[in-house]
């Protein structure tokens, strides 16, 4: 029967470099301590003057030229962002007129760092159904804005960058399962305070540096080591498949000691799991389709491959799919 599956991808990354040498003039942290404790190395920095939709739109442009699609053939356009250009419109729709998709619907996907994940669910059904040809979706970040640089606990982490994919239907392979969760009650171990109804925004959200990523890194640690395996496994089996079958594990690259717990969970071989976490760090929703794309680009992805994605973020969610290629 009909589904949907990746015809194109494309990713960017803004060219500024910060260093974890860099990181060591700016705040009491070490290249030591950051490579082992997460495994990043270096992330990428957007400029003052760029937002997230023009990442989004370099990364979008690329995926489109990989699906060999015009702009203008698009059903349906989904940005995943935590780091949206404003509140509203939506930065699916800001993209929706940059790319000139003048058919096309657009809305935003906010699920966290598993908002790639989930927009590929959800882009997914509208193929399945026979709504929608051609959809793009999106992860699009510029985290280096809500980051607090003073704050060493957090601002290791993060980097700013784009990843993009253009679905459309097939009779043969394509997305073969997806899973997608959410535990609100862990809400507060990630979070941006302020900015929206509950504080907006006055001189004391500013004072109190209310305007950035607040995070209890343990916390998160405890749940993603959790739910990144459990989602794979779980997502895999939707699909009738065993972990063996899989051929390249494509995770949220948040942290290599993360990663490395969901593949040992799948027991999984290293040369099977994707990892580009030293060169951007955790980019959120950006992270799975930079991964993905870079992946395909290094002729690490052939025809007939089976490729599970999987993501945790802030919700708490989680998220995985799983591919035939
Ligand atoms: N440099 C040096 N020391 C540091 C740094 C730093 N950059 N950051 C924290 N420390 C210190 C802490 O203060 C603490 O010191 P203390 O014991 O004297 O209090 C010590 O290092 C250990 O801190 P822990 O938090 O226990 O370190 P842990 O091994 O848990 O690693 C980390 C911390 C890397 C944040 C880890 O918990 C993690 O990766 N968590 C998941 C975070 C994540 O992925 N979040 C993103 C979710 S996606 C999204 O939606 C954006």
């Amino acid at each position: 029967g009909r589904r949907a599956t990746v015809t194109g991808v494309g990713m960017y990354v803004p060219p500024k470099i910060l260093t974890n040498k860099d990181l060591e003039k700016m705040v009491d942290t070490s290249d030591e301590w950051i490579t082992t404790r997460t495994g990043i190395k270096e992330r990428r920095i957007a400029a003052d003057d760029v937002p997230t939709s023009e990442l989004a739109l370099k990364a979008a442009r690329k995926a489109l030229a990989d699906a060999d699609l015009k702009a203008e053939e698009l059903d349906l356009i989904m940005v995943a962002t935590v780091t949206p250009d404003m509140s509203f419109p939506s930065t699916a729709c800001i993209l929706q007129e940059k790319l000139g998709a003048d058919k096309a619907a657009a809305f935003d996907m906010e699920a966290g760092c598993s908002g790639f994940v989930y927009a590929m669910s959800v882009a997914s059904q509208f193929i399945e159904t026979g709504m929608y040809d051609n959809i793009l979706i999106i992860g699009a970040e510029t985290l280096s804005k809500i980051t607090d640089w003073e704050d060493r606990s957090t601002c290791v982490l993060f980097g700013d960058g784009a990843g993009a994919a253009v679905l459309q239907p097939t009779e043969n392979g394509g997305i073969l399962a997806t899973e997608l969760g959410a535990d609100g009650t862990g809400g507060k171990s990630l979070f941006m305070p302020a900015g929206g109804s509950l504080n907006p925004a006055d001189k004391t959200t500013v004072e109190e540096k209310m305007h950035y990523i607040k995070m209890e890194g343990n916390q998160v640690f405890k749940f993603a080591v959790k739910k990144m395996g459990q989602a794979s496994l779980d997502v895999i089996k939707k699909a009738g498949l065993n972990p063996d079958d899989v051929d390249l594990f494509v995770p949220h690259q948040a942290n290599i000691r993360i990663i490395d717990a969901a593949a040992k969970r799948l027991n999984l071989t290293k040369d099977r799991v994707f990892v580009n976490l030293p060169k951007y760090g955790n980019t959120s929703a950006a992270s799975v389709p930079i991964a993905l794309a870079e992946a395909k680009e290094e002729g690490l992805i052939n025809n007939g491959d089976i490729i599970v994605l999987v993501a945790f973020g802030a919700g708490l969610t989680w998220a995985s799919a799983i591919i035939k290629w």
